[in-house]
């Protein structure tokens, strides 16, 4: 199979476990899509260059996180033809106008599927699945750090200190994590989700969020005593003639689609008249998975649209696997 270039800035969490990923899964990407995608070169704030990069490369993968120098990259990379995967939802939630427009212009692919809710495909489902539909509302548990933190308060009474160390081992969290527990982070997500789900643009400015800094254990003991969760909510809805985003902290009843949503996963529920309501969820954080996500995007971007898939191996069908009548 012919060569597929691909240059990767940034090597943190995300990108370090894309460049593991890549090469694990390229034969089978080669077999199905007739192109082998290979690693060309990588930015790191000690190596690299971004000119030397961009020229070696038939796409750019952008996982270096914050706004400079990821905005003039991306923006570089589309000039010169080239499609790009992002996970950065800070860059789409500040400037995903400009970028979306640049992506139009230049006739090129701008992927986004990994900076919102990990490898849950929120994205794919509002710009595709949901295209038709009129979306009344959006709620999402959209930060995984936060979500693991109420998580183990309220199951192991660990101390919230503990608990965000815990996120931070295992890459869970932001570079700097006070944008997952401010809340900045969901909001991010949220503006992301809000501007697909209602077609107007919505900055991170637009969105007003609260995190759960001021979480106590007395709140989350309050919680489980009245058998409610805790969750960090974010909220895109219709108001009137507009519409309301907003990330804070809320108690939901035990029944509610996002109240057994526990540890680093996400969830996003989407209300519409047509279709009552659909929930996605999984894991929304961490290196593997997130790396999974850019995977897929960066394989939506190699192939063709509406090429058929292709098998690529022949598993056998076994006759008999047991069966349980109880599901846990
Ligand atoms: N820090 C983010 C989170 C990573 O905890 O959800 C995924 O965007």
């Amino acid at each position: 199979a012919e060569p597929f270039k691909i240059g990767l800035l940034g090597h943190g969490t995300v990108g370090a476990a894309f460049a593991e990923l890549l090469p694990e899964r390229a034969d089978q990407i080669a077999a199905t899509t007739g192109l082998r995608p290979e690693i060309t070169g990588v930015l790191t704030t000690s190596r690299g260059t971004f000119e030397e990069i961009l020229a070696a490369s038939d796409l750019v993968v952008e996982l270096i996180g914050g706004l400079e120098p990821a905005r003039g990259y991306v923006l570089a990379a589309m000039a010169a033809g080239k499609h790009v995967v992002t996970a950065n939802k800070q860059l789409l939630a500040h400037h995903g106008e400009e970028l979306w427009a640049a992506a139009r212009e230049h006739g090129v692919q701008l992927r986004f599927e990994a900076a919102v809710a990990g490898v849950v495909p929120v994205i794919r489902v509002l710009q595709e699945s949901l295209a038709a539909a009129h979306v009344d509302r959006v709620h999402g548990i959209v930060n995984g750090t936060t979500n693991f933190i109420l998580t183990q308060m309220a199951s192991t009474g660990a101390s919230y200190a503990d608990a965000l160390a815990e996120a931070q081992r295992l890459g869970y969290a932001e570079a700097d994590p006070s944008d997952d527990v401010n809340g900045k982070d969901a909001a991010a997500k949220m503006a992301i989700i809000a501007r697909l789900a209602f077609d107007t643009p919505v900055h991170l400015d637009d969105v007003r969020y609260e995190g759960i800094e001021q979480i106590t254990q007395e709140d989350i003991a309050y919680a489980r005593d009245l058998g409610l969760s805790l969750k960090l909510i974010g909220t895109a809805e219709r108001v009137g003639e507009g519409i309301s985003v907003r990330v804070h902290p809320a108690f939901l009843y035990a029944g509610h689609p996002l109240a057994s949503i526990n540890g680093s996963f996400n969830a996003v529920t989407v209300e519409s008249p047509a279709i009552t309501e659909i929930t996605m969820s999984g894991p929304g954080a961490g290196g593997p998975q997130t790396a999974s996500a850019v995977l897929g995007d960066v394989i939506s971007a190699m192939i063709p649209p509406a090429s058929t898939p292709e098998t690529t191996q022949q598993l056998p069908v076994v006759a008999d696997a047991e069966s349980a009548f109880y599901l846990h």
